[in-house]
């Protein structure tokens, strides 16, 4: 999968998959899914750090876990976020930075968060190789611009902004496009005005591609999960079923028993019984 198959998949009428993935298990259990990309989101600082937003995820903390990704991963495209601030201050740091995923972390791709005030930022990485993928509506970095995770472009200004945004980061080179909880109507509009790829979470079905949170989808957390997500699974629940059955096991239960025991030969034992 590659950029170009990405825009191939979008004239053939074929949806694009795509899900976080955030080290090397869950990159390999992705890949073998058959899926088209993986994204290693910077959400990781929520899902995989406890944090409670994007904000405090750094570049090194993208490097190491893009780099766990990477090594998981034969099939599947892998785009990797620019995290808070590593693209936003000067274009020269955003080419440093996306130069850095893509060489020492393995990352095929960038996503950035923005749209036209991010346009030239994108051009350029465009012309020096870099293929990026746009984000746009519920961006998660602007989330105290925003006064929490709320839904964008519910208003007609918001809706024509987001439009323009959408059209600029096109403009710009951008392979694709994230739109993140806005309404499905307004998804629906830019999906078919662009020829690039629209890819939505929580932006309803008429977008080109989907894209999900790993924990949120297999159901690997206890805590909140966000109202657009679905559990295809219920993985807390089984490790936890499984944890618990193991302290019983060893409390209660011998285990290890028998059938892992190793053992030393009885000549061995003998002489070193003998001291
Ligand atoms: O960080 C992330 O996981 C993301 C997706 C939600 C699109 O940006």
């Amino acid at each position: 999968m590659n950029v170009n198959d990405f825009l191939k998949k979008k004239k053939e009428n074929r949806k694009i998959t795509i899900v976080t993935a955030y080290n090397y298990p869950m990159a390999k259990m992705a890949d073998d899914a058959g899926i088209d990309a993986v994204l290693v989101g910077d959400s990781l600082g929520m899902v995989m750090l406890g944090y409670d937003n994007t904000i405090p995820v750094t570049m090194e903390d993208m490097i190491m876990h893009c780099k766990a990704v990477s090594r998981g991963l034969t099939n599947a495209m892998l785009i990797c976020d620019m995290p808070f601030m590593s693209y936003q201050v000067s274009t020269k740091d955003a080419i440093k930075n996306a130069g850095r995923l893509m060489q020492e972390a393995g990352a095929h791709a960038v996503k950035l968060e923005g749209g036209k005030e991010i346009a030239d930022t994108v051009k350029r990485l465009v012309e020096l190789g870099i293929p990026v993928m746009g984000h746009i509506g519920m961006t998660p970095q602007s989330v105290y611009k925003f006064g929490g995770f709320k839904a964008q472009g519910k208003t007609v200004a918001q809706a024509k902004k987001l439009i323009e945004d959408a059209r600029a980061l096109q403009e710009a080179g951008a392979f694709s496009v994230v739109l993140e909880v806005v309404p499905e109507e307004l998804a629906e509009i830019i999906s078919k005005e662009l020829y690039i790829p629209t890819i939505g979470i929580g932006a309803g079905n008429k977008c080109d591609g989907q894209v999900q949170v790993i924990t949120d989808l297999l159901g690997m957390t206890a805590g909140f999960v966000p109202k657009h997500s679905k559990k295809m699974a219920d993985l807390y629940s089984a490790g936890l079923a499984g944890l618990k059955e193991y302290i019983d096991a060893v409390e209660n239960k011998g285990f290890p028993d028998e059938s892992t025991c190793p053992h030393l030969k009885d000549e061995t034992l003998n002489e070193i019984k003998k001291g």
